[in-house]
């Protein structure tokens, strides 16, 4: 695991998200009532900025037409969507959020392999 420090848990409140950019990958970072929990920041129907959308339950909405994604998988809450979000792992230690960038991957992308 690659580990990269992120920012203070108390900088994402709880049932919300929070943009990050490293270089050219643009990730959300949720607190989903202190799980934190990285998917891809940008929504695969039209690039909606899912850090802004609500979250409900494990799922997020996307703030521009309302698709719902998984939090935990990154697949699209309804079988028809034809996309799903790279998910990235992500922990807390000493009160510092970090994730593996290097470690991203899509369920669809594994199904299909
Ligand atoms: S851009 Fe996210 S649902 Fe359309």
């Amino acid at each position: 695991m690659n580990w990269t420090k992120i920012t203070r848990v108390e900088n994402i409140p709880p049932r919300e998200g929070r943009p990050v950019r490293i270089g050219n990958l643009e990730i959300a970072i949720f607190n989903v009532n202190g799980r934190f929990l990285t998917i891809e920041n940008s929504c695969p129907h039209r690039g909606g900025p899912l850090c802004d959308g609500i979250i409900s339950g494990t799922a997020v909405v996307c703030p521009l037409h309302g698709r719902h994604f998984d939090l935990e998988t990154g697949m699209p809450m309804r079988v028809s969507e034809p996309a799903c979000l790279a998910t990235f792992p992500t922990r807390v230690e000493d009160g510092i959020v970090l994730v593996d960038l290097t470690a991203g991957h899509r369920v669809m992308e594994d199904a299909a392999a």
